[in-house]
């Protein structure tokens, strides 16, 4: 997570709103504030659809662990899960005339279009397993390299007013995209058509129909991303937080290492936003946060 000193004043707006909402009186910090507030806390009593007895009140556990978690995937760090052992059957975005960007090659999926940041979401959202499969389970001795098997932990969920969870805590319904993504927003693919790479970040798009990327060095390393400041009424800032649109470096078979759009770019997993998107979409602000349109 970012440092609070990085949101904006909207983010805290609209936290502040969602935090009311939720009828929480008191809260710790934003970050976590944030998470808890939202329906990515599958321990709250007190969210909306939500959700279990077992974990002990714990958030993170259901998807990070600090120790025995599977780092095989750079992008879903410590990570708590099983990864969808049928990966390869993922489907990407079907490749339609007007498609400039191409997929990228280092993950898993038809021709390793799939990685970290989207991989880690599909770990839930392609309804394959249950959310309470855990490598680390809470507490002492919790260590089970199946990940609690195919339906989990046996935690007790509430199904009752959530449309959107089986009884065994599989994803179903709207929240589930299944393993089929033709039909979804393209993830694992290019930005802007080519241009801007790590050796070379500063680029231009070879698609001019995109926002240009911002680049930067955090600590050793060139990162991506299409600063959103301006494009909702903020002041506009230079660094990286967590309300731009968030690129992910990723190898492409031609080019090199570039910026890829994954589910994160979008989505922050983090927060209790609408949607868990990076900025409200009203007005179309997130598609045209990228798309020249
Ligand atoms: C629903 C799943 C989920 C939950 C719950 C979750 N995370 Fe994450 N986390 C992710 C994913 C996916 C990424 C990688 C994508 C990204 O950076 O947004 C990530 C990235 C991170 C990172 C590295 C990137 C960064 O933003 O600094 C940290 C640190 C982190 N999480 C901490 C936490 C903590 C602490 C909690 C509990 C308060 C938590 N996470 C809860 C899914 C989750
Ligand atoms: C540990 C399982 C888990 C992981 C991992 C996970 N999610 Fe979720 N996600 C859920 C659950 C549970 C819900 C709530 C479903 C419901 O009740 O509507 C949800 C809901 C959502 C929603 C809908 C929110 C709404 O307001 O309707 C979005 C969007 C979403 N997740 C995106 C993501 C993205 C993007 C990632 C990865 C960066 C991710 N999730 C990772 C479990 C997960
Ligand atoms: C280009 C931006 C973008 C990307 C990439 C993206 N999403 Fe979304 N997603 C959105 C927007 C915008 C919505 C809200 C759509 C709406 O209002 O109906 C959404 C909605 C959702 C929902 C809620 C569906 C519902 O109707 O309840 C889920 C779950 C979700 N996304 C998960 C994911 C996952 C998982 C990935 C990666 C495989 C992903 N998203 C990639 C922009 C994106
Ligand atoms: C993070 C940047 C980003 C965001 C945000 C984003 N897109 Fe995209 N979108 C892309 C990229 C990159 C492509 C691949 C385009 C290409 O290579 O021609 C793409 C592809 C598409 C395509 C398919 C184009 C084709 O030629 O097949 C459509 C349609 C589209 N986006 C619409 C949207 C909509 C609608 C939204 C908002 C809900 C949105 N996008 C948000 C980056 C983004």
């Amino acid at each position: 997570m970012k440092p609070n000193v990085r949101m904006s004043q909207l983010t805290r707006g609209l936290l502040a709103v969602a935090i009311v909402g939720s009828g929480l009186a008191v809260y710790h910090d934003d970050a976590v504030a944030a998470i808890s507030a939202g329906k990515h806390n599958l321990s709250s009593t007190t969210v909306t659809n939500n959700r279990t007895t077992g974990a002990g009140g714990e958030i993170c556990v259901f998807c990070h662990t600090p120790h025995g978690a599977d780092v095989s995937t750079a992008g879903a760090p410590l990570w708590n899960k099983r990864f969808t052992t049928t990966a390869t059957a993922f489907t990407p975005y079907v490749a339609t005339t007007t498609l400039d960007g191409a997929f990228a090659t280092d993950g898993t999926g038809t021709g390793g279009f799939l990685s970290g940041a989207s991989l880690a979401c599909l770990s839930c959202h392609d309804g394959t397993q249950a959310i309470d499969n855990l490598l680390n389970a809470p507490g002492s001795g919790g260590m089970d390299s199946t990940g609690g098997n195919s339906d989990g932990r046996a935690f007790v969920w509430n199904t009752g007013n959530n449309s959107n969870l089986n009884a065994n805590g599989y994803l179903v319904s709207n929240a589930n995209l299944g393993k089929d993504l033709s039909n979804d927003h393209p993830i694992g693919i290019r930005y802007c058509g080519g241009g801007p790479v790590v050796s070379a970040p500063g680029t231009a798009c070879a698609d001019p129909d995109f926002i240009s990327p911002t680049n930067g060095l955090i600590g050793t390393q060139t990162q991506f991303w299409v600063n959103t400041g301006a494009g909702v009424g903020g002041t506009g800032n230079a660094t990286r937080d967590k309300n731009d649109m968030l690129l992910y470096v990723r190898n492409f078979a031609s080019g090199g290492n570039g910026p890829s759009v994954e589910c994160a770019s979008c989505h922050d997993v983090h927060s209790s936003a609408a949607l868990f998107l990076r900025i409200p979409n009203s007005s179309s602000n997130v598609c045209l946060a990228c798309h020249v349109k």
